[in-house]
């Protein structure tokens, strides 16, 4: 494999296909207009939201609001990464895919990740067709069966089976020992030699996102220990990072927007077979922040699905905690349990798919979940006690980078220990000043547009909508974001009090929801000083701009009133003055 992709390649790329040749085998359109329209192929629809336009080279859905370019429709429509979905469109284009160069040791260890994917994937073929060839086999059949599982879905996970022996794979795939241990496959012993990992198990591959397989986790037959062993860390397999079953459940789910998280590769699998396809599991580790970061790049919201247990309830908490310091707004985390004793696979199995979900749709919200934690550490129906839930939950919040957040989840402790949020805010003194996000990602602050520093502006200090007087005269000037603008001036001079949290949460379940908290995702560091005069000089450019438009308007009118010239010459001074 090869260095990065130029962006240059990409925008040529993008300019030389057409949109509508890409997406029209695909999902048949229908012109309509200067556009094309069909039915939206990423959410279920009986009449058509879907649009696309030749023009624009743009696509967008006014029911469920996916939108893109040629090639995010490639990405999102074949489930395919960025880099096959550029070859595939290369191909298209007749172009060659240039790479720039990597850097010498990428190179060596790029080649090397090749071959091993390529070692992992016979290595599938191989433990599935032991599964139906091996002598032995008949066991692991048999146990797969007795624990529910059908054909199909074996088939669908790829399950395989690592026979007994100490040297299969070498002996099967004929290929140096070495290329099988750097795999992780083999187990090299101290004197020299190797044999295999994996004996008389039952074998899950673990396929990246993109569908690669990187590694295996295999289960006994029996009652032996250990139940599970997973592959080691190896240069294509890094536990904190992977998901078992992301593969399947985007490939089976056109449009994922939830994703459960539960415990264990056969939780993943039976689920799946009772059409529950949107599970992943971690592996054996608890949930990173780089697996948070991951699934909520695909989906909006998460939901923990642990165990009833005391071991469940444990790796709910680190998970919580976990959660603490990569938390967004926007992102919906929930937690559920079930019930003691059970795991997802048994209950499912027991109670069926539609009463599995009911429980997923009640599942805990984070906050609600975080402060049930802490409240079970004091005794809440005491004064002194909640006093201390005060001090439990400071260093906790402290970790929240999100300032939007975290006003929010102070407000729900406000709440939750019976306290005014004034007297909260003294209680908890001086809390690090909360930014949106950390300096060092942010981009600048003055190449934002004036839209979006007036709006994060407002979301750091809501009281500067104060300032904007009438806000309805901005509506007509034709910038991105404007009417968010106005509606959020208007909302907050009728609200004064309002908190930036209660603003946001003012449009939950509107368009104007995902697009403010997409705004404090973004990483910005909104400066902290002088914070009125940049507001103050937001405003000046913008009423700058209304005079422009209006001065633009009188010039091009063949007539003017003498009340127009009037206005015509005051606007022009005005700016001239500015
Ligand atoms: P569980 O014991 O809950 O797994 O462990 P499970 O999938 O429900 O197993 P069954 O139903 O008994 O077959 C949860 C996860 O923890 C890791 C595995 O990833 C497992 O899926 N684990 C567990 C190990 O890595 N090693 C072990 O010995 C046990
Ligand atoms: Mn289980």
């Amino acid at each position: 494999m090869a260095g990065k992709i130029p962006q240059p390649f990409i925008d040529e790329l993008l300019s030389r296909i057409d949109i509508v040749d890409i997406i029209n085998p695909r999902v048949s359109l229908r012109k309509a207009g200067k556009e094309f329209t069909a039915c939206c192929p990423f959410h279920d629809e009986k009449t058509p939201s879907f649009t696309v336009s030749q023009q624009k080279q743009f696509y967008h859905c006014f029911g469920c609001g996916v939108h893109g370019n040629a090639l995010s429709f490639l990405m999102e429509f074949e489930h395919a990464g960025f880099v096959d979905a550029v070859e595939d469109l290369a191909g298209i284009a007749g172009l060659e895919v240039p790479r720039e160069q990597p850097t010498p040791g990428e190179e060596g260890r790029l080649a090397s990740n090749k071959g091993l994917y390529e070692l992992l994937e016979r290595a599938v073929k191989f433990y599935r067709s032991q599964l139906v060839q091996h002598p032995q086999s008949h066991a692991a059949v048999d146990y797969l069966k007795q624990r529910g599982l059908s054909g199909e879905i074996a088939r669908e996970y790829e399950l395989g089976y690592a026979p007994p022996g100490w040297d299969n794979l070498h002996s099967a795939l004929k290929v140096p020992p070495s290329d099988l241990i750097d795999s992780g496959l083999l187990i090299e012993k101290d004197n020299g030699g190797s044999y295999d990992r994996f004996r008389d198990r039952v074998m899950f591959p673990i396929r990246d996102a993109r569908g690669r397989v990187v590694g295996f986790g295999g289960r006994v037959l029996g009652d032996e220990t250990p139940k599970y062993l997973n592959s080691p860390e190896t240069s294509v397999f890094h536990k904190g990072r992977e998901l078992y079953g992301l593969f399947q459940a985007r490939k089976s789910v056109r449009k994922l927007d939830r994703l459960i998280v539960v415990e264990g590769y056969m939780d993943v699998v039976a689920l799946a077979q009772f059409g529950i396809r949107n599970c992943v599991a971690t592996l054996g580790t608890s949930t990173t922040q780089e697996h948070l970061e991951r699934m909520f790049r695909i989906v909006d919201e998460v939901v923990f699905c642990f165990d009833g247990d005391r071991a469940g309830r444990e790796a709910a908490e680190r998970a919580l905690n976990n959660a603490l310091e990569v938390m967004r707004e926007g992102w919906q985390l929930r937690f559920m349990f079930v019930p003691d004793g059970d795991d997802p696979d048994s209950l499912v199995r027991r109670e069926g798919s539609t009463a599995f979900e009911q429980r997923v749709e009640k599942a805990q919200e984070f906050s609600g979940f975080f402060y049930e934690v802490l409240s079970k550490q004091v005794d809440i129906s005491s004064v002194s006690g909640r006093a201390r839930l005060v001090d439990l939950a400071r260093p906790l919040l402290e970790k929240l980078r999100s300032g939007v957040l975290r006003q929010m989840m102070q407000d729900e402790l406000a709440r939750v220990a019976q306290i005014d949020s004034t007297r909260l805010n003294s209680l908890l003194g001086e809390m690090k000043k909360s930014l949106p996000v950390t300096e060092n990602t942010a981009k600048g602050w003055q190449s934002l547009s004036l839209v979006r520093r007036a709006l994060l502006l407002l979301l750091n200090v809501p009281s500067l909508a104060q300032k904007a007087g009438e806000s309805e005269r901005f509506r007509s000037l034709p910038l991105p974001g404007i009417p968010l603008l106005c509606e959020v001036l208007l909302v907050l001079s009728e609200n004064p009090e309002m908190s930036a949290g209660a603003l946001v949460e003012h449009w939950r379940d509107h368009d104007n929801w995902r697009h403010l908290v997409r705004l404090m995702n973004a990483p910005v560091v909104v400066p902290q000083d002088g914070i009125e005069e940049e507001f103050d000089g937001v405003l000046l450019r913008l009423d700058a701009m209304l005079s422009e438009q209006r001065v633009d308007e009188l010039r091009n009118k063949q007539q003017l009133s003498d009340q127009e010239k009037k206005e015509f010459l005051g606007l022009l001074s005005g700016l001239q003055n500015r």
